[in-house]
């Protein structure tokens, strides 16, 4: 479903992506894991257009979008939940989800957002900027799938937030996935969040993936490893 081929990309003339090759199943949650510095967020810039891509093909759905602007790389089915949230602070709850709808849906919030999200729509009037940490969470993946995606990538999603909230953005995570069928990529540093949604957990190191190991067979020592500095 989602087909990422010798994807190498950076920044002026220093290269942080090294033919990365990755093939995501429709429904399936990939972790890619690694520590700071490694080149997940260039990985998932990439991804989304917002970096040039030096070389390689990415394929949605059977649809190359390589050569793609990032909007129409969104049109296409990728959905982007950048590091840091990236919300809008002064703009409220609702406005920031609007931001993501397409325009044909008049800016009405699909009733399965609140659903999945219902302390969004008890905030929905509240200032973005004024939502705990968690909620900007929330907020940013609510956004993130008003465009109705196919493909949801996820840049560190648990970075500063607690451990009961972790585990709300797991099961949250895991119940959009069955709900409509959504593949997701996610970065993390967190071995237990992903320990608890991943299907595969790969390794980046120096924009390289080192290690690709399925749920069934994965060594959480190993990977530890590879994260502890
Ligand atoms: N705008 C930039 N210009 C030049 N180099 C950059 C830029 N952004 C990141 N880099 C470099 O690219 C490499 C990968 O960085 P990247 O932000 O992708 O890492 P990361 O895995 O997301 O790290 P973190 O866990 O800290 O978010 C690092 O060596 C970083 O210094
Ligand atoms: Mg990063």
């Amino acid at each position: 479903m989602f087909n990422i081929t010798n994807l190498a990309s950076g920044y002026g003339q220093s290269q942080i992506l090294h033919d990365l090759t990755l093939n995501v199943n429709k429904r399936e949650i990939v972790a890619v894991m690694g520590r700071n510095g490694m080149g997940k967020t260039t990985f998932f810039k990439s991804l989304m257009g917002v970096l040039p891509q030096w070389g390689g093909q990415i394929e949605v759905d059977g649809r190359d979008v390589s050569k793609m602007e990032t909007h129409e790389r969104v049109a296409n089915g990728i959905a982007y939940v950048p590091q840091g949230r990236m919300i809008f602070p002064s703009m409220t709850v609702l406005e920031n989800i609007q931001t993501g709808l397409p325009s044909s849906a008049g800016g009405k919030v699909p009733d399965d957002l609140y659903a999945l999200f219902p302390v969004l729509h008890e905030m929905r009037s509240r200032k973005g900027g004024n939502l705990s940490g968690g909620q900007q969470q929330q907020l940013a993946i609510a956004r993130a799938l008003a465009t109705n995606p196919k493909v949801l990538l996820l840049d560190e999603p648990t970075e500063g937030i607690q451990p009961s909230i972790i585990k709300d953005i797991a099961r949250t995570l895991k119940e959009i996935r069955n709900m409509r069928d959504l593949t997701i990529v996610v970065s993390e540093q967190v071995l237990s969040f992903t320990m608890e949604i991943a299907d595969r957990f790969l390794v980046i190191e120096k924009g390289k993936f080192v290690v690709e190991e399925t749920r069934e067979n994965v060594d959480e020592a190993a990977i530890s490893r590879y994260l502890s500095v």
